[in-house]
C-alpha cells in the first residue's frame, strides 16, 4: 500500500530529530522540518528529497506560538493531513543548583515544556477530526531519576512525561495516540557535545539512528497497540 501519511519533527536539524526525519523521509512519509537553523534544515531536506523523499522547511523557534500554528496549517493545506508529531526540539544545561541563572532555567523549560506543549495544541484539533494520529515525545532517562546538577534539564522531561500521561488519557478516545521515547546518552550535539561519530563515546553510546529506530516501531505500531513508552539503556552499563 502506498505510504501516506505525514509528520512534523521539531529539532530536525541535527541529532536526533534528523536521524528520525530521515528514517521517517525513508519510508515515503511525507515529513515537514521544524528548527531555528535554515542552512541545516535545507541540507537534512536534501538528503530526504534525493531519493524521493518530499519535505516542508519551517524554520523557526519552537518557542513562538505561532510557528506550531503555521506549520501544523501549512502540512494539512500541503498534504492533507497530519498524522505524526514528533516533539523533540531540547536543550539541557546542568549546573548546581544555586548557579543555575533564573533565565537558563525558564528557557529549559520554555523549549523543553512549553513548545511540546504548543505543537501538541495546535495538532490535536487535526488529529481529532482524522480519528488518528500519533504523537511522539523524545523525553530522557533522567526523566525517571534525579541527578546532581539537573534541576532544570532533569525536571522538564519528568513534566514531558507528566504531559505525555495527560495527553494519552485524554485523546485515546479519539483514536490518537501518545509515546514517551527516552534514550540515555545519545552521541550528538546536546549540551554543548561534539556530533563525532569517532569520539571514544562512540564504542558505547546510542547513535541517533538507535532512537530513529524505536520512534519508528512507535509509528508503526498495530491498529490495537499504545505504545506508552521506550526506554532506551545503553547495552553497555559497566
Ligand atoms: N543526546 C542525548 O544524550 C539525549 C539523551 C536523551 C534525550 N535527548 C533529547 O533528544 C532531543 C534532541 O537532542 P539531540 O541530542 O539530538 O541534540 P541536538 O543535536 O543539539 O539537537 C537539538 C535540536 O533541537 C533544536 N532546537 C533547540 N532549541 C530550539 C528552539 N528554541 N527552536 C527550534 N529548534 C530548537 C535544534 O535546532 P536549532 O539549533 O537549529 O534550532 C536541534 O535540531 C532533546 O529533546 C534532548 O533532550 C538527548
Amino acid at each position: 500500500m502506498a505510504e501516506e501519511r505525514t509528520a512534523l519533527v521539531t529539532g530536525a536539524s541535527s541529532g536526533i530529530g534528523r536521524a528520525i526525519a530521515q528514517r521517517l523521509g525513508a519510508k515515503g512519509i511525507r515529513v515537514g522540518l521544524v528548527a531555528r537553523r535554515e542552512d541545516r534544515l535545507r541540507a537534512v531536506g536534501k538528503a530526504i528529497e534525493g531519493p524521493g523523499g518530499q519535505v516542508r522547511l519551517f524554520p523557526g523557534d519552537v518557542r513562538d506560538p505561532r510557528l506550531a500554528e503555521s506549520a501544523v496549517r501549512e502540512v494539512v493545506k500541503t498534504w492533507g493531513r497530519l498524522d505524526i508529531l514528533v516533539n523533540n526540539a531540547g536543550i539541557g544545561k546542568y549546573a548546581p543548583v544555586e548557579a543555575l541563572p533564573e533565565a537558563s532555567f525558564r528557557e529549559q523549560f520554555d523549549t523543553n515544556v512549553v513548545a511540546p506543549f504548543l505543537f501538541t495544541k495546535a495538532a490535536v484539533p487535526q488529529m481529532k477530526k482524522q480519528r488518528s494520529g500519533q504523537i511522539v515525545n523524545i523525553g530522557s532517562v533522567v526523566g525517571y531519576l534525579g541527578t546532581a546538577r539537573g534541576t532544570a534539564y532533569v525536571a522538564t522531561k519528568w513534566a514531558l512525561r507528566g504531559m505525555n500521561e495527560c495527553w494519552r488519557e485524554e485523546l485515546y478516545p479519539f483514536g490518537n495516540k501518545v509515546a514517551y521515547v527516552a534514550p540515555g546518552y545519545v552521541i550528538t550535539e546536546f549540551g554543548g557535545r561534539r556530533e563525532d561519530p569517532k569520539s571514544p563515546e562512540a564504542g558505547w553510546a546510542l547513535t541517533p539512528d538507535d532512537v530513529a529506530r524505536a520512534v519508528e516501531s512507535v509509528v508503526d505500531q498495530g491498529p490495537n497497540s499504545d505504545v506508552r513508552e521506550i526506554v532506551i539503556q545503553v547495552r553497555d552499563r559497566s
